[in-house]
């Protein structure tokens, strides 16, 4: 078969694994050939594109980001977008098209699919928070980095007798924020999944004080709701898909626990840097194994599905479920965070 991949959306850590995998298999147990789109569905729209073979996926399974470039390109809201793709794919005679994305990538994977398009796709995301998947490549990432971050944050805090809080990715789930903040030792973790209780928040923080330990560490996720003013959207802008940039949230909180405690207190934002650098060995294996069950999918003609990890298994549901609501934490994970946290009052 002749098999298109692209990346959309934010890139994430795992990526190429994915791409390397699915390649390497292609080639050597199916006899397909490859060509990557570049920027995600622009690259479809514009017909950019560049072979991928054994030799210019060598190696890259051990590198962050993403070979063929990413961007938020909504196909559904582009006047003869759905054409446009139908002719591209027709002209370069591809046979099935594996999508790597998040939500909005895959809804347009979708979309096509139900088009009449061979398309497949595989869940991407540091923010972990897609429906039916116990994992996305990029989340083990993500939280080593945000989790390395806190525990340096522990030594200048308490050198400085000050409160910093580090605000972490994940949009409206609290998945990064819950695991960094436990396991980076933080005071306080604020998840977007429940409203934040400043008052609380400022006893947290007291309580080190009064027990001799004269710093604080917050880990807010950026999705997080201010008990004023709701969430943080730094510019205002929104993406193709609607979804305004979220960030800020780190800053305003450290201004109210200065407000309202005394405590000095300063704020770092991670942003980025979460998706930045090489995967974890976790996630070079995960994205691998997505990788090659994609490719078992395509030549099952599983159209209209995407990949997923249930428990150790990668099996694949439908994309429709996948993208029918965002998976958050639950009471499990915030028993987690209150049982390691101060009781106060
Ligand atoms: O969805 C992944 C993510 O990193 C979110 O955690 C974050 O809100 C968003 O992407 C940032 O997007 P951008 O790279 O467009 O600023």
């Amino acid at each position: 078969m002749r098999i298109a991949l692209l990346t959309g959306g934010g890139d994430c850590p795992g990526l190429n694994a994915v791409i390397y995998a699915a390649v390497k298999k292609g080639i050597n147990h199916y006899g397909d050939e490859f060509i990557g789109f570049l920027n995600g569905w622009r690259g479809v729209l514009d017909n950019q594109f560049i072979p991928l073979t054994l030799e210019s996926t060598d190696g890259i399974q051990l590198r962050g980001g993403t070979i063929l470039h990413s961007s938020r390109t909504n196909v559904k809201k582009i006047p003869g977008g759905i054409e446009k793709v139908q002719e591209v794919l027709k002209q370069n005679k591809i046979d099935a098209l594996i999508a790597l994305g998040g939500d909005d990538t895959q809804s347009v994977t979708l979309f096509l699919a139900e088009h009449g398009i061979n398309a497949i796709g595989v869940p991407k995301t540091i923010d972990n928070d897609i429906n039916g998947t116990d994992a996305t490549f990029g989340f083990d990432t993500a939280v080593m980095i945000a989790t390395e971050a806190v525990d340096r944050i522990h030594t200048t805090a308490d050198s400085h007798n000050r409160v910093v809080v580090v605000e972490v990715m994940g949009r409206d789930a609290g998945w990064i924020a819950m695991a960094s903040g436990v396991a980076g030792g933080a005071h306080v973790t604020l998840v977007p999944e429940k409203p934040i209780d400043i008052d609380h928040v400022c006893a947290l923080l007291k309580y080190n004080y009064d027990h001799g330990k004269h710093y604080g560490v917050v880990v807010v996720a950026e999705g997080c709701h201010l008990p004023e003013g709701g969430q943080v959207t730094g510019s205002g802008e929104v993406d193709a898909f609607g979804h305004a940039r979220l960030s800020g949230i780190g800053e305003a909180l450290a201004g109210l626990i200065e407000k309202k405690t005394g405590f000095e207190t300063r704020s770092v934002n991670l942003g980025h840097t979460q998706r930045g650098g090489v995967p974890t060995a976790y996630d070079r294996l995960l994205g691998q194994r997505y990788g090659l069950h994609a490719i078992d999918m395509v030549h099952q003609g599983k159209w209209g599905r995407i990949a997923v990890l249930h428990g150790t298994d990668i099996t694949d549901i439908t994309i429709k479920e996948a993208i029918a609501t965002n998976r958050r934490l639950d009471q499990r994970f915030f028993d987690v965070i209150d049982g390691v946290q101060a009781k106060v009052k």
